[in-house]
């Protein structure tokens, strides 16, 4: 959701099938081979699970009608091919029609450790597993319809929140700290700087907290919040989002945890 990209996304043909160079191909390939044996003991298995429903190709960029297809089937979730980076109000429109927008370029070679802009690796690989899971499903759907709701101005505080659980979430489970994050799993480098390094901090998740919490997209998070368990963003579906943005507004921003640049 940052304003300005270098990439392109690339649109799909008149059959919906998008055509990705043999270089392209490559890089997919190179990310999915490099990423998967790192998910072990990083990540939850809800994401392990739910990488084996999606069956990724290894070879290829997956095409958005293939990875819709098995959503349509387990949620009734889709993929929807969207321009690099989209505004707020599409992108809560989408969610909120359990359509999950994702751009289609691939990055180049001399980002494959992390970009800022989310790209088709971080996309299918990184979002669509879990929303095969249905509690997972719910709360993205319920966060896009906050978001439709919400006054323009609060749209940048309540991003704080799918910033701080789908972006870059952690889960306690009995075998231990592991990420379910998109911006996480998608990146070798985060996956390390968030389960095997001490320099980030951790506080247990709290929906009010998360709305008052400044963060920046361009560096590896400071902070994380930890969830128990996915019944916790269940049950956030049903609570009033609109309410608590406003309570975050009253109590106001924390000060951020890291050199100010770019605050969102
Ligand atoms: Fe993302």
């Amino acid at each position: 959701m940052a304003k300005t990209s270098t990439y392109q996304s690339k649109i799909p043909d008149s059959k919906g099938f998008i055509h990705y160079s043999d270089e392209e191909n490559q890089m997919w390939s190179e990310l999915i081979s490099q990423q998967i044996p790192m998910l072990e003991g990083k990540v939850c298995n809800e994401f392990i699970q739910a990488l084996d429903v999606m069956n990724f190709p290894l070879d290829r960029n997956p095409q958005l009608h293939e990875v819709s297809r098995v959503l349509q089937k387990t949620t009734g979730w889709s993929v929807e091919p969207v321009a690099a980076l989209i505004d707020f109000t599409s992108f809560y429109t989408l969610l909120a029609n359990r359509k999950f927008p994702a751009a289609t370029f691939i990055r180049r070679r001399n980002e494959m450790d992390y970009l800022q802009e989310p790209d088709i690796f971080h996309e299918i690989f990184g979002h669509t597993p879990l929303l095969t899971d249905p509690r997972f499903a719910k709360f993205t759907e319920a966060f896009g319809k906050a978001g439709l709701a919400a006054n323009k101005q609060d749209h940048a505080i309540l991003a704080r929140l799918y910033w701080f659980t789908v972006e870059f979430g952690l889960i306690q489970t009995s075998q231990g700290l592991r990420s379910y994050g998109a911006g996480i799993v998608s990146s070798p480098g985060e996956l390390s700087h968030a389960l095997d390094s001490d320099i980030p901090m951790l506080k247990p998740f709290d929906p009010l907290e998360v709305l008052r919490t400044p963060y920046r997209i361009d560096i590896y998070q400071p902070l994380y919040f930890t969830i128990d368990s996915f019944d916790s963003l269940f049950e956030l579906s049903d609570r009033d989002l609109i309410s608590l943005i406003k309570e975050a507004r009253r109590l106001d921003t924390h000060e951020p945890t890291y050199p100010v640049k770019n605050i969102a």
